[in-house]
């Protein structure tokens, strides 16, 4: 087997970040990632907010939509996100049922424009969907997915013992064969 390109096999979501901070035209880059990925009918739902540590006001009100578990980790990252998807296209107001597919493409992208120069990136489902959607008054085409911590890797200094731990747990991955198929669609997915 051919072995997998750096950016996608040394991508990991740690929970330490560095206080160096980030320069705009690197954060840009990750963003000029995301807008180079395919999109149903070029649609290119995805929408990013994001913030920095130097704009504390907004920074704070980022942590603030984070669940505790994960803000207590978070705060220490440079940059934190917000990952939308635009529910219905454009042109016609039509539901696009591959909103959500196309962001997750996005930010797969994002992700390894990261990795590639030198950042890492934790995303978070934990966080209050609502307190989204009234802050930036999303209505209903708008849908908060994620949101990410963005920075350079700590030294796990700033982190209690739980986290240091869970730092260092490994994430293990399904082999191959239980998710991909030839030919047919093993019987075997359907059992627990
Ligand atoms: C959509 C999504 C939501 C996630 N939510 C959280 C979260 O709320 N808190 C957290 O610590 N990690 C969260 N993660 C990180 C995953 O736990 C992590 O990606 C997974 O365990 C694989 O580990 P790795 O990214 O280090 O390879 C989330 C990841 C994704 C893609």
């Amino acid at each position: 087997m051919e072995s997998v390109i750096k950016p996608v096999s040394e991508r990991w979501s740690p929970y330490s970040f560095s206080p160096l901070p980030v320069s705009e035209s690197v954060l840009e880059s990750l963003f000029e990632a995301a807008r180079c990925a395919p999109s149903s009918m070029n649609e290119q739902p995805w929408i990013f907010i994001y913030t920095t540590k130097e704009d504390h006001e907004y920074f704070n009100i980022f942590l603030g939509f984070l669940f505790e578990s994960n803000s207590i980790w978070a705060r220490n990252a440079f940059a934190l996100a917000i990952i939308l998807a635009r529910t219905r296209f454009s042109r016609n107001n039509e539901i696009n049922r591959h909103a959500f597919y196309d962001t997750g493409m996005a930010v797969g992208n994002l992700l390894a424009q990261a990795t590639s120069v030198g950042l890492f990136v934790h995303q978070m489902g934990g966080f209050s969907v609502e307190a989204v959607r009234k802050y930036f008054e999303t209505g209903d085409s708008l849908e908060p997915l994620a949101m990410m911590a963005i920075g350079y890797l700590g030294d796990g200094s700033e982190l209690n013992d739980n986290l240091k731990l869970r730092d260092k747990e490994q994430r293990p991955r399904k082999p191959v064969s239980d998710f991909v198929f030839k030919n047919h669609l093993d019987k075997k997915i359907f059992l627990k």
